[in-house]
């Protein structure tokens, strides 16, 4: 790995764990009301489910980009095993909560959207691997990877509307795509320009 890319790499591994330590929150003292589980209708129990799941994913998924570890075919095989279970786990709950977000029909097409690309893009990864298709595996799993970061760039976007006092609603529906749909387009270009 370049020194640029150890640097970038090293920013994003610290900012899923920031992220993740955040989301914890909702495993060490799960919700018990809808009103705790960010007013959805089925927070409970969903949103631990999501939460557990997405988690895994976030945590193991960057461990995926380091050579060595990506050498080491055992560990990145097992590895890879359980960042696919965490999307499948977690992309599932993300979908079923989508459907009754607080934020409406807008925002359940964007997280609903973000959530059924997940799933298809990290099995579409799985199954390119097990079949050996290695190049594939790896366009797949970055676009896969780029989709599991919108937990990052949703929680950096989200308060930048706090601080410039916009309205939050229309702001929460826009995000609910802008936090997926320009990190897909950047790991698009990402995969076709490499
Ligand atoms: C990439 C696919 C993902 C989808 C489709 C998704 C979907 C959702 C949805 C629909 C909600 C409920 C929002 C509402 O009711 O308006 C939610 C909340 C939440 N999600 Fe995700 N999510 C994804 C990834 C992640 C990841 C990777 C994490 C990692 C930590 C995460 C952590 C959370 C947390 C903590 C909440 C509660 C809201 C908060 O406290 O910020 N999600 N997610």
């Amino acid at each position: 790995m370049s020194w640029p890319a150890r640097i970038g790499w090293l920013l994003i591994a610290l900012m899923c764990l920031g992220i993740a330590g955040y989301a914890s929150k909702y495993l060490i003292h799960p919700p018990r009301t809808a009103e705790e589980a960010l007013g959805n209708p089925l927070g409970v129990p969903f949103l631990v489910i999501h939460v557990a799941g997405a988690v895994t994913a976030l945590v193991l998924g960057s461990l995926q980009f380091i050579p060595a570890l990506r050498r080491a075919r055992s560990p990145h095989r097992w590895v890879g095993r359980v960042y696919v279970l965490g999307v499948l786990v977690g992309g599932a709950a993300g979908l079923i909560l989508s459907t009754r977000s607080f934020a409406g029909p807008i925002a359940t097409a964007g997280f609903g959207g973000l959530a059924v690309l997940w799933i298809v893009f990290t099995l579409l990864g799985w199954r390119a691997a097990v079949q050996g298709r290695f190049a594939d595996h790896r366009r797949w799993m970055i676009r896969s990877w780029a989709l599991t970061l919108a937990a990052v760039t949703l929680r950096i976007y989200l308060p930048l509307v706090q601080v410039a006092e916009l309205d939050f609603l229309p702001w929460y529906q826009a995000i609910s795509f802008l936090c997926w749909v320009p990190n897909l387009l950047l790991a698009e270009v990402w995969v076709r320009w490499r």
